[in-house]
Parts: C-alpha cells; structure tokens; sequence
C-alpha cells in the first residue's frame, strides 16, 4: 500500500496551526522546564502505566485471591509485554468493606497478599525489569477500623476528635439526635453523614459508611499523611495514584447541595455535589504532596483520580509545574461511545491544555465496566478493542491500560444479587451490580481457574470467555488483541513520532478520527474508523506537517487499504502510516 503525497487528495486541516518545526512539546511550558531539570528524566512522560487489581492478577497461595508473590511471578509476562510501570490498588490491611479502599494501616501489607518482605522482592524484582511501582494513596478517607478512627469516636475530647468530620444533628437534643447536618450524600447512595450513639454527633463518610473523611483543615491530618508518602518513598516506589482527590474538602458553612432531576439507582434524590467537590484547598494539598515526594530521587510521579468536568478543572490539577504530572483524563475515557467529533473535540482540547500538562489516558479501571463492553457494538467487539488499542497506544499521552484490557476481557457481572460482593452492587441491585463485573481474574490459560488460582474457586468466578480470550491461547494467533497490544507497544516505544510527537487532529470526518504524531525529521498519521461502514479518506496538505514522499502502513487492523490515491478503511479498521524508509 504506497501511494505518493502528490496524489493525496485533501481533507481539510482544521484550524490548527501547530507546524513540524515546533510541536506543542518541544516548546517546554514553564510547567515542564521545572519538572525536567533536578528531578530526573521524566520517565513518566514515556511509560505505560498497567494498572493492577492485586485480588485479581496472580494467586501464589492457593486461597482463591491474588497476592503480593503472584503479581512477582508476572513480572517478566508484563516485561515482555512492553508495560514500564504498575499501578497496584490498595493492598493495605482493610476490613474489605470496599475491598481495600477502606485501610485500618497505611504503613503495611494485608497478610491476605503477604508481607513487607514480599512487597520488597516485588520492588526489586520490578526494578531489574525496569517496571516501577506505584502505590494507591487513599487520601480522603480511611477505614472505620483505622486506630486514628477508633480514637477519635471514642470520646468528644479524644486528641483524635478532629481528625474526622464530626458534626451536630441539626436541632439535636439530649435525647433526640436531630436530622442529618445538611444533605449531602454519598457517592455509594444515601447521606453522607453517619450517627454514632456513643459521642452523639454525626460523621461525614463520602463513600461507605466504614469509610470515614480524614478532616484535612487539621494539621495534625497533614503531617500523618505525609509521613505514610515517606514511609512508602522510602522503601523504593515510584509515586502514587491519588485517590477520590477532588473530595477532599467540604464547605465550611456546610451548606445543602443543590437537587437535580430524578433519582439514582439507589432511590435518592439525584444531587450536585456542588459544596463538597474540588474546593481550592485540595490544590494546596496537591502542591504539599508534591513537595514530600520530590524529596526523593528518580523524579516520583503523581496521578490523581479526579474526574473533572472539564478541561479546565482538569488542567488546574498540573498547578504550575508543582502539582501532579499526570490527573487521569476521565473526559476522554467517559466519551463511552464511538464518536470521531467526539474524541476529536477532547483530543484537541487536552493536547491544547493551558498548562501545557502531559495527558493521561486510560479506557477501563476497577470502578467502571471495561471497555471491551462499553465500545463494542455487540457484533465487531474484538475490533473495536483493536481500534480502541490504537486510539490509547498511538496519542500523545501516558497510557494507563487495565489488566486484561491486552486480551479483551469483558465485563461478567453477577447473575444473582446473592453473588454480589460489592456493597453498591447490593444496594442498588439491579440497576446497579457493583463493580465485580470489571474485577475478576486475570486469563492466563485455558484451564478452569484461567491459570489464575490452585484453588477450586477464585474469590469472583472466572468468565466464560476466558476460554478464548487468555494469555496462552492469544499469543498464539498474530491477530489478537493480545498481539495487537503487544505490536503497538513495541511500535511507541520504538517510534519517535509515537513517542515524542505533536499530536494534531486532522479532518473533520464524522466517522474517521485522524491525526498526525510529529517531531523533526519524523512524522506518522493515525487513521481510526469509528463506524460500521466501509470508508474512505483522503488527505491533503501533509506536507506541512513533514510529510512527503511515500506512506506506507507501519500497522493496521481490520483492512485499511489504499486505492488510487484515496484510503479505504473497512467497518472499525484502524490504520497508522509513516513516510520514512
Ligand atoms: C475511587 C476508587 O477507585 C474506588 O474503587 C473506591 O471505591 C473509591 N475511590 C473510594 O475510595
Ligand atoms: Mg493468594
């Protein structure tokens, strides 16, 4: 498939007006030139973060859940896969109300996934892979089991009282403990707030009642949890993922959150939750955060969970140079359907961002159904989660992918709400399953238990597809979505437009979402078509962006073909091409 520039016919270039010879990231932003100079070679602009649900990857032990030692014994599968850095959610000691999200010890390991000196061996066998580690820090809340809890619910005037929100109940008496302090709700349904009969005041939990708010306008709060940034700094991470950050702060004047439309899928009423998220002085926490971990060498990243409304939201969360390298694009990743106008639009906006901050892209986690369900359109799954594998390997960003994403895993919810173990999933069954669906095992064989655990039954069942879609059996077909994943992360890694490149929408077709990745001397275009028919595109005016002579397919899926001087993309097919020899 080569065709000459000449003939390439046009589409119009939009209004950008980024050129080869300065390309968006080549012109260092303040932000950038202070991240680049003392604190290392921002490894993070480059890698691919591999997000892992350590319950769910590798059981050592043989009791049916992940550990510490099985994720070890993955390491080389992820090496050779082309992954730089994992992230590893929660593996704290926990009560497992949120299954590891509510922690009762920042500073050790659930004897459930093993012990420190595991946790060791896994930072240093990561390291002669060159994978670094990044740890889950859950900020906003800790576990009702947590001493600091214990302590501050045991008495008014305990030292601790005011690490937690506590509150009055409005028009409390000595013997009626009046209505909720406002109405704010949680996340996981119902109020927020939570009454303890022993002290007679309410607490504020954001998200499971087990799951009480560390009241961060306390000093004391700081200086805890800096220390848990050093304890973990110290033993060799490589930087955190920030949980539920913009909920850090409610408003002082504890005002009732405005009510929208209709009802969730728990029966409240539906909220805004306009005084209790991404108030200014998460910001300083962001900056205190930074400043803790930049003590330590080998330029420590930080990602926040912050699903920002907006890119502006979004953007204040680099600061200036002095917040976090790398907030999670949620916008791009909640787009939930296929739409060239749609990812264009945000593409664009990201790439264009006022702090001029690197983008982090990711499609599937453990909070939400996995991608291979959400794009899919029931009948071309396996190529959308290719295409869908390009749009994340091939923009300029930082990639977070979610294990088992490299194989089209699916979402396998429960049948029955006897099976559930989410607690949302419970409340709010059937229109809310919880999150099991997108956390089950890891599908590295053919076998009953996917290679996954001895025991006769892991902790959440295996899906059926596992019998197609594993490890063992997609490494043996060059057109998997395993092989596709594999492809395209060698291709980035070796590909120094893919790697470095201007990211710039070209077009405006509303089925095909097409861009250029250019630096000097180098440049790619990326054609992805996101319909079900047959399409064809044609470009002009590449030149500008470097351009010239010959483009040939470096890859592609599905069957994008050239014909005369045009670009025929089959239902889905995704093409990227070069120029160079
Ligand atoms: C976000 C985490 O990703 C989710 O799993 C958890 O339930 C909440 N934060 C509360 O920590
Ligand atoms: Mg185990």
């Amino acid at each position: 498939m080569h065709w000459t520039k000449s003939v390439l016919a046009a589409i119009a270039t939009s209004a950008l007006s980024l050129s080869i010879g300065a390309p968006a990231q080549t012109a260092p932003s303040p932000a950038q030139s202070a991240q680049s100079q003392p604190t290392g070679p921002e490894w993070w602009r480059h890698a691919v973060i591999y997000e892992i649900y350590p319950r769910s990857f590798q059981d050592s032990d043989g009791d049916g859940v992940g550990d510490l030692k099985g994720i070890t014994s993955r390491l080389d599968y992820l090496h050779d896969l082309g992954i730089d850095a994992i992230w590893i959610t929660p593996m704290y000691p926990s009560p497992g109300i949120d299954y590891g999200y509510d922690i009762s010890d920042y500073t050790a390991i659930d004897p459930l996934y093993g012990t420190m000196a595991d946790f060791d061996n896994l930072v240093a066998e990561a390291k002669k892979r060159d994978i670094r580690v990044i740890m889950d820090y859950v900020i906003n809340h800790t576990s009702d089991q947590h001493k600091w809890f214990l302590e501050s619910r045991s008495s008014r005037d305990n030292p601790k009282r005011d690490w937690y929100v506590w509150r009055d109940g409005k028009g409390e008496t000595a013997t009626d403990k009046g209505e909720q302090p406002n109405n704010w709700q949680s996340w996981f349904g119902h109020s927020a707030w939570q009454w303890d009969e022993k002290t007679r005041q309410y607490y504020c939990h954001y998200f499971y009642v087990q799951q009480p708010d560390l009241n961060w306008r306390n000093p004391e709060v700081h200086k805890a949890m800096d220390g848990v940034l050093d304890f973990w700094m110290k033993r060799g991470v490589a930087g955190f993922r920030i949980d539920a950050v913009s909920r850090l702060y409610e408003d002082p004047e504890m005002r009732d959150d405005p009510y929208l439309p209709g009802r969730n899928a728990y029966g409240d009423r539906n909220i805004q939750h306009k005084y209790t998220d991404d108030l200014p002085e998460v910001h300083d926490v962001l900056k205190e955060v930074r400043s803790v971990v930049d003590k330590y060498p080998g330029d420590p990243v930080l990602v926040t969970e912050a699903d920002e409304p907006n890119v502006q939201a979004l953007a204040k969360m680099y600061g200036n140079g002095d917040e976090v390298q790398l907030p999670m694009d949620f916008q791009i990743a909640d787009v939930n359907k296929l739409s060239a106008p749609r990812f264009r639009e945000l593409f664009n906006e990201i790439e264009n961002n006022p702090a001029h901050g690197q983008p982090e892209y990711f499609f599937s986690n453990h909070d939400q159904p996995r991608q291979w369900d959400r794009y899919g359109d029931g009948e071309h799954n396996d190529q959308i989660a290719k295409l869908m594998a390009v749009l994340e390997l091939t923009t300029r960003g930082t990639p977070q992918m979610y294990y088992g994403e490299e194989l089209g895993m699916r979402t396998t919810d429960p049948a029955r709400v006897e099976d559930v173990h989410d607690p949302i999933g419970k409340l709010g069954w059937p229109k809310e399953k919880g999150r099991d669906g997108e956390r089950t095992p890891m599908q590295w064989d053919t076998t009953a238990t996917a290679g996954f655990t001895n025991a006769a039954k892991p902790w959440l069942p295996i899906p059926p597809s596992a019998s197609k879609y594993n490890v063992d059996a997609e490494s043996k077909d060059p057109n998997s979505i395993f092989n596709t994943y594999k492809k395209l992360l060698a291709l980035r890694r070796s590909n120094p437009a893919l790697r470095d490149g201007a990211q710039i929408s070209i077009g405006n077709d509303p089925d095909v979402f097409m861009y250029v990745r250019a630096v000097p001397g180098h440049a790619v275009v990326v054609a992805l078509n996101m319909s079900n028919k047959q399409r064809s595109v044609m470009f002009i005016g590449l030149d500008k962006y470097g351009i010239h002579g010959l483009l040939k397919p470096i890859f592609s899926t599905g069957t994008g073909f050239a014909k005369s001087d045009t670009l025929i993309l089959e239902p889905f097919a995704a093409y990227v091409g070069t120029t160079e020899p």
